[in-house]
């Protein structure tokens, strides 16, 4: 077949800003994911979008060949709303494995397509997959049915989902082109109007911990994403939360399964359970229950149930032990004052080396790996007293994740300000 356009000219007009004729534009998102377009010519590409932007209109487009690179899924046959949850991701931001089944508790949907965490930032399936014989492959029949019984399912977007993006962001990874607006927006919004659900929260995390270092930016995200969905028919609303300090007190992967139990048993640490709150409140007022009462679902172990079945029915056994590491090593407090500082940054990066997260996408991850937050920003300490654990499954792995701590956490003399955890709301 003759090609209709140039890779070489596409690349030149996003480069030059000459003007993208839409057509091109969905050519290009076409014959990458064909193998005709090579890794080569994307990587520019991608890096001139970095560079100089893209129009509105042209983001549209992208979004829309992404979603026609690969498959529709639809739950218009279910019988009850269907609500999703995106977050851009964070340190120790294991919301999602709360949130889903006390969502469901109301008898909304919530299909939960996860990934799995690349670089400091976890991913919601290894997460999981701490739990023993918990399952993150399941086939669109045998997700439909959970769906229908329990409500709520958080497995892994199959490969008919969107390859385009699957191909694009493996490439973003190593090219240094991940933290494009038109690229991230695109990105996410194609696999979650392709995934079919009706609305739609997203979490876009501002902060060190981040993609979004800075507010403006953090919202132009969001704008960009409210309006894709709303164009495509998807209801939804963005919150802009700070992600400069690690959500919650557990960092890693199997602890932070057993930190979101403790939310789901009505515990758990102030802020998860703040965000899991305002998050199920925006998700259930999008699918029309705007005075559902979330905080008496966690009390009363309405969200546990769900979780306790979710888990079950995807072969998990929701009582089995969780790992725990062989090496661990504590940091304590060289002076009386306060947290003035934890940065997420660095937890991150330090966690990641603990074997947390992968270096490469074919890595395992050491789900007992992590760090224990016995202190959260803002606490008054004591000369002594613990401040966080690191866990291992080698020893060797410990000083590189100290030496990613240099610097990240610090006690000053006076209580520094905590800023509210939600910054902003934005809707169409
Ligand atoms: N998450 C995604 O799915 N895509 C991005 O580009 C960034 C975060």
């Amino acid at each position: 077949m003759t090609e209709p356009f140039d890779a070489v000219d596409v690349i030149r007009a996003q480069r030059d800003r000459t003007g993208l004729h839409p057509d091109a534009l969905r050519w290009m998102v076409d014959a990458y994911t064909r193998e005709y377009v090579t890794d080569a010519q994307m990587a520019a590409f991608a890096m001139a979008v970095l560079l100089n932007g893209m129009a509105r209109d042209e983001i549209r487009v992208m979004t829309d060949a992404m979603i026609a690179s690969g498959e529709r899924m639809s739950f218009s046959g279910l019988g009850k709303p269907t609500v999703d949850k995106h977050s851009t991701g964070g340190v120790g931001d294991k919301i999602t494995l709360p949130l889903a089944p006390l969502v469901a508790s109301f008898g909304v949907a919530v299909p939960q397509l996860s990934g799995r965490g690349l670089g400091h930032t976890g991913g919601t399936l290894d997460k999981l997959e701490s739990i023993p014989g918990w399952r993150a492959a399941l086939s669109n029949d045998e997700m439909t049915a959970q769906l229908r019984e329990i409500g709520a399912v958080i497995c892994a977007a199959g490969a008919g989902l969107a390859p385009a993006d699957k191909r694009l962001y493996a490439l973003r990874d190593v090219t240094g082109t991940v933290e494009a607006v038109p690229l991230i927006a695109s990105s996410i919004m194609s696999k979650k109007i392709a995934e079919g659900t009706s609305s739609l929260v997203l979490d876009v995390k501002v902060g060190t911990g981040a993609f979004m270092h800075d507010l403006d930016r953090a919202r132009e995200l969001a704008r960009t994403m409210v309006e894709l969905g709303a164009d495509s028919g998807v209801a939804t609303t963005a919150l802009i939360t700070g992600m400069d300090t690690p959500l919650g007190r557990a960092i890693g992967n199997a602890n932070e399964v057993r930190e979101s139990v403790e939310v789901l048993a009505g515990g758990g640490p102030a802020d998860v359970v703040e965000l899991t709150v305002t998050l199920a409140r925006e998700m259930l007022a999008l699918a029309g229950q705007p005075d559902a009462d979330v905080e008496a679902a966690l009390k009363d172990g309405r969200a546990m149930d769900v979780w306790r079945a979710m888990i079950r029915a995807q072969d998990g056994d929701p009582d089995a032990p969780l790992p725990t590491p062989r090496e661990t090593h504590t940091v304590t407090a060289p002076s009386d004052g306060f947290v003035t500082e934890l940065d997420a940054w660095g937890f991150g990066i330090a966690a990641w080396r603990l074997g947390a997260g992968r270096a490469r996408p074919q890595d395992p991850v050491v789900h007992e790996a992590g760090i224990d937050l016995h202190v959260q920003r803002g606490d008054a300490v004591t000369a002594g007293q613990p401040l966080f654990t690191l866990g291992a499954r080698d020893a060797d792995r410990i000083p590189r994740a100290l030496q990613a701590l240099e610097g990240a956490w610090t006690i000053g003399a006076s209580a520094p300000e905590v800023a509210p955890i939600v910054r902003e709301k934005i809707t169409a």
